[in-house]
């Protein structure tokens, strides 16, 4: 291990931090030792209507509930706006930056404040009620972040699907939360191409009807490309019509801790995906501290998250997390390599971006096409890189560092997950030295373990299964409509623990190394993708009969879907079905879902019992067919050697 690059704290940052390194040990001691004096005092990092005086009612066994600050009340749109206006009004809340590099816009908090206050009563005026789920299906603009804190402000449960979803999925999730309430737009731009969301949704509303018999009352347009679409009488509204007479005044409504403030649908490694619910108070609060103390954030700076609003990371680290902190918080509408691969560093340019969190595929790919597009730009206003999504290598960690950062700006590598809620292992810039891959250091509260396959908690310099011990604010609730699927994902694995489903190393500082998903979860350019639900697309096409989906390694992507196909009896698996099955599956989940390899396999490994033995599959498909174990206990081993044989002609 010794000759792993170690990267201490530049004494320019720990000079100008809220946290040093001494800070962090004493804080995080103090967070494990007494958890409820410690959040009696880091609660008040937000602003409550009623102050919570039961901090923390969380049982990680039986039941499984998860409750802090109970009896408080607040409101988080109260929270990103309201708060901030008597010193802030005039600054920066939201920077828009389009697809199409000369289209751009600043938001004041006052200004933000009007708009969010607008489309509440819009919402109202609609119908929308406290409690109400409301999906959205929407571009990366403006409206979105309004939208959401104009749900937030009058109390809705938003659930946004993010819009690279296909109809059918947008549907399955409509149905999964009962919402009968959509908000999108006309099209989307990305990458210079148009994206037909509200075509997509009327073909949602379609397949819900066929589906289930349910159906949709309103849909809320906003414009973006004004593209001619249809609308559809007395279900149909635009929102630049319904919103000229609303007023610009909306009161925040007191919201219980507990109530709930978003769902948000993820793949896990079994069925279809789960409805991952976040609370209030606990959420806000641990997306406020962690933005503040992760970001190092100081007024006045500009912080860029160039994820996408319809993933987790968008929520948290574009949305509330900033917003909850007075921040100037950018929007990306667009890509990376669009209208070419200077973009992210011509936009850090044009707004003097200090903060910037990626993903590790967005770097990579970058990393693709050579040092002169980075070169090329300034990237002076830069002080501090952050990575998410998946275990940054180090090869691309030191290209962020040295050529996209010049060797100046720590790297925040944020370890954290839908159900999380916000980070939990990341280095602080000011208190963690740091090492190419690892994220580190658990955050404040959180009490990391690692296990091995029986359970067991294993000590000092090891690798296992990475636990948590105990909860912390951000944790989901439950799953949406579903407690016993919550508790059979997340608890039933290892007792009275939480279960990330990553693998994870620690080394002897304590570190950790994160490794990668160990369940049927699989990781593709930063996506979540459960290979059960590729692999029910693809048998719910006539011609198939069997399928089984893997991940390999991929350079860009992190990982790629790796399909094994079985056809039905008398049909031809022949190139055009390979591409038949590509558009099948874009077209059942979405183009994130594309299979990048279909191997037609006469027989698929089984045991006895009927199980597919998936590490085979893995094995074959990384291309590493010399330790293949022990195959002995296959109903037929002979499907192996067919299996690596197909492959070989394959590729
Ligand atoms: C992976 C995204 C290594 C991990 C916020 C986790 C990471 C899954 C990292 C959650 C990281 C996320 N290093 N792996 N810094 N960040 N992951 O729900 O496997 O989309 O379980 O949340 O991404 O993905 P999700």
């Amino acid at each position: 291990m010794s000759e792993i690059a170690v990267y201490k704290v530049p004494e320019s940052v720990a000079a100008n931090t809220f946290c040093t390194e001494g800070q962090y040990r004493d804080l995080y001691k103090q967070s494990i030792n007494d958890p409820i004096a410690f959040w009696s005092e880091q609660k008040n990092c937000v602003d409550w209507f009623r102050d919570p005086q039961i901090i923390k009612n969380t049982s990680f066994s039986g039941e499984v509930s998860i409750k802090w600050f109970e009896d408080g009340e607040l409101n988080v749109s109260y929270n990103c706006i309201d708060r901030h206006l008597p010193s802030r009004a005039n600054e920066i809340a939201l920077i828009w930056e389009g697809d199409n590099p000369a289209e751009s816009a600043k938001v004041t908090y006052g200004e933000l404040a009007r708009e969010v206050n607008r489309f509440a009563n819009v919402l109202k005026s609609l119908g929308v009620k406290k409690g109400d789920r409301v999906t959205m299906y929407m571009p990366m603009i403006l409206e979105t972040t309004y939208a959401m804190l104009a749900c937030a402000r009058i109390g809705a449960v938003h659930s946004i699907v993010f819009g690279g979803f296909s109809p059918d999925a947008v549907a399955s999730r409509l149905d999964d939360c009962q919402s009968s309430f959509i908000i999108t737009a006309d099209e989307g731009l990305r990458g210079g191409r148009k994206v037909p969301l509200k075509a997509n949704v009327d073909a949602a509303i379609v397949e819900l009807a066929a589906s289930t018999g349910r159906s949709v009352d309103t849909v809320l347009v906003v414009r973006r490309t004004g593209a001619d679409i249809a609308m559809t009488k007395g279900r149909d509204v635009w929102y630049h019509d319904v919103s000229q007479d609303v007023s610009d005044h909306c009161d925040p409504e007191p919201m219980k801790a507990e109530d709930p403030l978003f769902i948000l649908y993820t793949s896990g490694s079994t069925g279809k995906p789960k409805g991952v619910l976040h609370t209030t108070g606990g959420y806000l609060v641990w997306v406020t501290m962690t933005f503040k103390y992760i970001f190092d954030y100081k007024p006045g700076e500009v912080y860029w998250c160039s994820a996408d609003v319809g993933w987790i990371t968008g929520h948290s680290y574009i949305v509330y997390g900033p917003l909850s902190n007075g921040a100037t918080s950018l929007v990306f509408e667009g890509v990376p390599n669009y209208p070419d691969a200077s973009r992210f560093w011509n936009v850090i340019d044009n707004f003097k971006v200090n903060i910037f969190y990626t993903a590790p595929t967005a770097i990579r790919a970058l990393m693709r096409e050579g040092e002169d597009f980075v070169k090329a730009t300034d990237r002076s206003s830069l002080r501090l890189l952050g990575s998410v999504g998946e275990p940054i290598n180090p090869e691309a960690w030191n290209w962020y560092y040295t050529v996209v950062g010049e060797g100046r700006c720590p790297i925040v590598d944020t370890w954290w997950q839908t159900e999380t809620g916000g980070v939990l292992i990341s280095p602080l810039p000011g208190a963690t030295p740091l090492k190419p891959g690892s994220a580190t250091r658990p955050f404040f509260g959180v009490k990391p373990a690692l296990v091995d396959a029986d359970g067991n908690i294993l000590d000092g310099a090891t690798e296992g299964n990475l636990v948590l011990m105990d909860s912390w604010p951000g944790q989901m609730r439950t799953v949406y409509g579903d407690h016993e699927r919550f508790i059979q994902t997340y608890f039933s694995s290892y007792k009275g623990l939480y279960f990330t489903g990553d693998g994870c190393r620690r080394d002897e500082d304590g570190y950790y190394w994160i490794t990668g998903r160990v369940d049927d979860v699989i990781n593709v350019s930063g996506h979540r993708m459960g290979t059960a639900e590729v692999e029910s697309a693809l048998v719910a096409h006539e011609d198939v009969s069997e399928a089984a989906v893997v991940g390999y390694p991929h350079d860009i992507k992190g990982q790629g879907i790796f399909a094994y196909v079985t056809c039905k009896a008398g049909v031809e698996p022949t190139d055009q079905l390979r591409s038949d099955l590509v558009k099948w599956v874009r077209k059942e989940i979405g183009p994130i879902a594309s299979p990048d390899v279909i191997l037609f396999a006469p027989g698929l490994p089984k045991t006895r019992s009927g199980k597919i033995m998936r590490r085979i599959l893995r094995k074959i498909a990384e291309n590493d067919t010399d330790s293949l174990g022990d195959t002995s206990t296959l109903a037929d081993p002979s499907v192996v050697d067919d299996l690596i044989r197909t492959y070989r002609v394959a590729t």
